[in-house]
């Protein structure tokens, strides 16, 4: 089933070198932190560079049905007239968060110590994903949630009207989890505290120190201590988005196991908390450098030039460097598949919650298509067979998931014979340009006749 209506077969096929630029979209985590914290702050927020993928786009919609101005200006560049921090008002509407985690995760931790109620939902994928891992520790604020069994959505959830703050340890890697709570302490007096044993993804108190908020990160033996003071004036901000690194290791692997190629991808965010993928690329063996690293607007950037790199070999994967690379396992399974020997990828159980069961679908197309792959809970490993070697000519099912559906469309770029996938439509969440983007570096695809 496609996310918006009737799937949308896609099939890519080998066709010679990849080379020139690659311009990928805005970081889809930041995209949404900012309208969400933009419309927490007082007055105007200017963002450039906005991811305009149907996941944000949900988002804005949700600030706008929560009082924000949301405006459109054009080529990436939006404001956002927040109504300050506790100003929301109760939507009129179900908030339809379509296809992200995200999205409703962040949104159901802002709205958690407001005192009114909000109902929320999703698409099939989202519907079928735990929002227990939310709403339980949003309950200690005092915000209820009533929903479906197992915690899915849709369900409804009834803010604190008298919220207290919080302490709360993350059970899981979830910088969703941790964002959620940090956002509910934003409308709660006195000191919200979250403790994570791994750091996940730290947009989030980034963006908040950006906005004025009293927020402190202390590294002890418990883990990363994040300590936000409740209630304070959000300061409108001009925020520049850079690019996606979760978007860009598409072209970036799609080069890597294609003959010939050398491509350019340009003002690449390389916060620590998520460039796991490129470090670990590079353990490969991959010819993946950094040109012009700098800083812009508060997040590492650097310009990524990958280049066809028959000499990778299989490395077992630091489990501790899951967080920072938790979104591209899916595509660097694709690499594995291409590299010597075996990788092995331990302690990712949280990839069997994303917008798929992320190893299950990777590993039934990755086998279908000719490659060995063994799988355990938490736990996953591909056999290479070197470059050039895997035999595709298989159709796989993508899920309504964006990064199935990019990562099997880029082992058909590679592969002996085309890759189609079933439903590419849900591509759209992350990375509406990924087709015309890759086309023009030199990939074929093609629609299948129905
Ligand atoms: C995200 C966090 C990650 C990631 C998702 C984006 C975020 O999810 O998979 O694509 O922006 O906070 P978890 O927090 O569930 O690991």
């Amino acid at each position: 089933m496609s996310a918006h209506g009737t799937p949308e077969p896609l099939m890519s096929r080998k066709a010679g070198a990849l080379s020139g630029t690659a311009e990928v979209p805005g970081d889809k985590s930041i995209s949404h932190r900012a309208l969400i914290l933009g419309a927490m702050a007082v007055g105007e927020t200017r963002i450039t560079g906005l991811l305009e993928g149907q996941d944000v786009l949900d988002t804005g919609r949700a600030m706008q049905a929560l009082g924000a101005e949301v405006v459109n200006h054009g080529q990436g560049s939006w404001s956002v007239h927040g109504v300050g921090v506790g100003g929301f008002s109760e939507p009129d509407q179900v908030i339809d968060c379509g296809n992200s985690g995200t999205g409703v995760r962040l949104i159901m931790g802002a709205v958690a110590t407001h005192g009114f109620a909000t109902t929320f939902t999703g698409d099939a994928s989202l519907t079928s994903r735990p929002m227990a891992r939310v709403t339980d520790p949003l309950a200690l604020f005092g915000a209820q949630a009533v929903g479906r069994a197992g915690g899915r959505l849709p369900l409804t959830l009834v803010g604190a009207s008298d919220p207290v703050p919080v302490r709360y340890a993350t059970p899981v890697p979830s910088a969703q989890v941790k964002s959620a709570v940090l956002l509910a302490g934003l409308n709660a007096p006195g000191e919200t505290v979250v403790v994570e044993r791994e750091a996940t993804r730290d947009h989030s108190e980034r963006m908040l120190a950006g906005f004025g908020a009293t927020i402190s990160t202390e590294v002890t033996d418990e883990g990363r201590v994040i300590t936000l003071t409740g209630r304070p004036e959000l300061q409108p901000q001009e925020i520049a988005v850079p690019r996606d690194p979760s978007s860009a290791a598409f072209p970036v692997c799609a080069a890597l196991i294609t003959e010939g190629s050398d491509v350019l991808i340009p003002n690449i965010g390389l916060n620590p908390t998520r460039a796991g993928l490129f470090e670990t690329l590079r353990e490969m063996g991959a010819d993946l450098t950094y040109e012009d690293p700098r800083d812009e607007g508060g997040e590492p950037v650097a310009d990524l030039r990958a280049r066809f790199s028959p000499e990778m070999k299989g490395i077992r994967v630091p489990p501790e460097r899951a967080a920072s690379m938790i979104d591209e396992y899916p595509i660097l399974s694709v690499v594995a598949a291409f590299a010597e020997g075996v990788t092995d990828m331990p302690g990712v159980a949280e990839l069997r919650v994303k917008e798929s069961d992320r190893i299950d679908a990777m590993a039934q197309g990755l086998r279908a298509a000719g490659v060995t792959v063994e799988e355990g809970d938490d736990w996953w490993r591909v056999h290479g067979r070197g470059p050039g070697g895997v035999e595709g000519g298989v159709t796989v099912a993508a899920r309504l998931d964006h990064r199935i559906a990019m990562s099997f469309l880029c082992l058909g770029m590679a592969s002996k014979q085309p890759v189609t996938v079933d439903d590419a439509s849900p591509i759209a969440t992350s990375f509406p340009i990924f087709e015309p983007l890759m086309t023009t570096l030199g990939a074929s695809f093609s629609r299948p006749e129905g």
